[in-house]
């Protein structure tokens, strides 16, 4: 049986896009995106996940983990993907799913990470530090934000005349969509083994 995969999301949605578009391809064989879970009831992720034809919740505050845990349960969701989910989730949660969590970050733990560290400001503290070479992680997701095991990482070269717009786009592209799908089967495929052993 193929691994239960819940993706989370916030905003746009590009990351889960490439699961997606990597699933459709056959490049995603151990696991099934079964659920996309919002804590954002505009996000256009939610509209990607429909036209795909996967089921999709809201889970908001007050009461967004319970809700969340809830809808998790009510799927049988075995592995959760964080992809560009703007809520931090608590240790009681992250206990719930050891080493099924991940998420994407886009830079090279550990520069760049931790609170305060999402969207836009990952790229613009990267340009006004002035490194030459950013890129993107897939890590295993525990208490502390950003702070879990790495699972693969991808460097992406800086250019002089970089925005943190197009520092964000070329980061995505070069590294995030091609990163995700691929970490996604990796942990897919453990925990499909550890089912059938
Ligand atoms: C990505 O840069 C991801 O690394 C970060 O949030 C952004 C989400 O973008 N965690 P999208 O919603 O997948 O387009």
């Amino acid at each position: 049986m193929k691994t239960r995969i819940a993706v989370l999301v916030s905003g746009g949605g590009t990351n889960l896009q490439a699961l997606i578009d990597a699933e459709k391809r056959g490049e995603l064989p151990d696991g099934e995106i079964v659920l996309v879970v919002s804590n954002n009831p505009d996000a256009y992720a939610l509209t990607r996940a429909r036209k795909a034809g996967i089921e999709t919740a809201v889970c908001v505050k007050p009461g967004m983990e319970g809700k969340l845990i809830e809808a998790l349960r009510a799927h049988d969701i075995e592995m959760i993907i964080l992809a560009g989910f703007m809520a931090i989730l608590s240790k009681n949660f992250v206990s719930l799913y050891p080493d099924r969590i991940i998420n994407i970050h886009p830079s090279l733990i550990p520069s760049f990470c931790g609170e305060g560290f999402y969207g836009l400001h990952v790229h613009e503290a990267a340009l006004k530090y002035g490194v030459k070479v950013t890129g993107a992680t897939v890590h295993y997701v525990n208490e502390i934000p950003d702070g879990g095991r790495i699972i693969c990482q991808k460097a992406v070269e800086i250019r002089e005349d970089d925005t943190p717009e197009t520092l964000q786009r070329r980061v995505m592209e070069q590294a995030e969509w091609i990163l995700l799908p691929r970490a996604a089967q990796t942990v897919a495929n453990r925990i499909r083994m550890e089912k059938e052993q």
